[in-house]
């Protein structure tokens, strides 16, 4: 069976930044700390007044295409995944297209284009539609461009203000692709919750708390889902395991709870035993679930504590939240920042060749609530393709908002509110977003 996976990917940044220790913290009267030891974040990153959306979408599609000498006819398909999207019925996917259009010859008139909705996880589900639509022969030779792209605001004042960020990742998912081939085997943990949801408007409620609780639910069912077709999950199998991210203290938890589920009945957790003093609690042991659920936390405090624990999450997880930290939440990209961000960590390490054919376990998720566990196996393009992102270039010139500033943008791209602001940075070689045309719609241009 040929192999199905992603062939590139371009990662885009809002162009300003929010310092959310120097700058957020002592206006919000909070202890820095909170922020980069708690959450695990520095830096947010917002776009600029001429930029949403679309342009970031557009300008990491554009990038994408241009390296890999792709024309509009290569592309059978724009799926975009997005929870910050405009518009109830026109999906993003044709304003990108549109924008695209203006700049290279031909057109996207026969690529299927649509936009997928579920939270975050829609990034994910995205990149199935296009596997499944290779898989099932219908591709015609040609590839499909993926973009998850959102501006992840807040309310100002909620809890989850400090998690914020905008941006988009493009991915082009093709047969024989370059960077990792994606595993048949899924996993789903799927719920009907009420932790995180946008009913008809633009900034989330959230129950903040609850969200993390329901994270952390989904996921270990969908491990235990993936685990039912794809066999126990082993601990030496996984290289990098990539976990969408909302901040990295998520993750953090997440990664605990991850490592006691795939070391349990493992030789490893005898391991641990001589470690720790002893074995996982089992509920059948207990009078009570109240009873295991104290042994259960007890565990787990001193799992954290112990070093092969420590060493595994420094080795498979800690890399995967390098761009996380220094641009805040990208909801749908969040998951596939945290892969880029392991392809950098096994690039900086010098890994090339050895590199092929390992795995990564993919933990992605979206409130209201789903996750969905898969693996990718990395294929001999991965490292040239990884090389060639701009992100650090990108993040360098990023324009480093003043608090006051940052209020301003946050007004700027609230939906509800019309506000002039002039622009931070200068535009250059990218789309642009113009205004509004006759109907509403948003309204784009190449700046060169
Ligand atoms: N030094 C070190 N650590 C500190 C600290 C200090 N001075 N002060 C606080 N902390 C720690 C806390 O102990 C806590 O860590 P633990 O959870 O490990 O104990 C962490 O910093 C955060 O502190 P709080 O819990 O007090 O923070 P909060 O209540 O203000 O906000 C939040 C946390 C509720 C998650 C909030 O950020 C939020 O609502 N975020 C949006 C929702 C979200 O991201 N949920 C995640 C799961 S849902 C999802 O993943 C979908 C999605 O993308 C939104």
């Amino acid at each position: 069976m040929t192999a199905v996976g992603i062939d590139a990917i371009e990662i885009r940044t809002g162009k300003l930044q929010l310092d959310l220790p120097n700058t957020f913290a002592p206006k919000k009267g909070e202890d820095p700390e909170k922020y980069t030891k708690g959450l695990g974040l520095e830096v947010s990153s917002f776009p600029d007044v001429y930029e949403d959306i679309v342009t970031m979408g557009a300008n990491a599609a554009k990038r994408l295409m241009d390296r890999k000498g792709l024309d509009p006819d290569d592309v059978g398909r724009i799926d975009v995944a997005t929870e910050s999207a405009f518009d109830h019925s026109k999906p993003v996917s044709t304003y990108i297209a549109g924008c695209l259009e203006q700049v290279y010859d031909g057109d996207f008139r026969h690529a299927n284009k649509g936009e997928r909705k579920f939270a975050c996880v829609a990034g994910t589900q995205a990149i199935d539609d296009a596997y499944n639509w290779i898989r099932a022969g219908r591709n015609r030779g040609r590839s499909a461009l993926v973009i998850a792209t959102d501006t992840a605001l807040y309310e100002r004042g909620d809890p989850g203000e400090a998690t914020q960020g905008g941006g988009a990742v493009a991915m082009l998912v093709s047969e024989d692709p370059s960077i990792v081939e994606l595993s048949t085997e899924q996993g789903y943990g799927s719920m009907d919750e009420t932790d995180f949801l946008k009913p008809n408007q633009q900034f989330p409620s959230v129950d903040g708390k609850r969200s993390v609780q329901v994270y952390l639910s989904r996921m270990r069912e969908a491990l235990e889902d993936y685990e039912a077709v794809a066999g126990p999950v082993s601990v030496d199998a996984v290289t990098y395991a990539p976990f969408h991210t909302p901040f990295p203290g998520m993750v953090r938890k997440a990664g605990l709870f991850a490592y006691r589920h795939i070391t349990r009945n493992s030789p490893v957790e005898d391991e641990l035993a001589a470690a720790i003093g002893r074995r996982q609690p089992r509920e059948t042991d207990y009078d009570s679930r109240d009873a295991y659920e104290e042994a259960i936390s007890e565990y787990m405090d001193d799992l954290k504590e112990a070093d092969q624990y420590r060493e595994w999450y420094a080795e498979t997880i800690e890399p995967t939240l390098g761009l996380s930290r220094v641009v805040g939440n990208w909801y749908t990209g969040s998951v596939h920042l945290a892969r880029a961000s392991a392809l950098r960590d096994a690039a900086d390490r010098g890994l090339d060749e050895e590199f092929v054919g390992r795995q990564l376990l993919i933990g992605s998720y979206g409130s209201g609530a789903q996750a969905e566990i898969h693996s990718e196996t990395v294929r001999d393009g991965w490292k040239a393709e990884i090389e060639a992102l701009n992100i650090d270039d990108q993040l360098a010139s990023r324009y480093d908002l003043s608090f006051e500033e940052y209020e301003q943008v946050h007004d700027v791209h609230d939906y509800d509110k019309s506000v002039d602001v002039e622009e931070f940075t200068t535009p250059e070689a990218e789309f642009v977003f113009t205004g509004w045309g006759r109907m509403n719609e948003r309204t784009y241009d190449y700046v060169e």
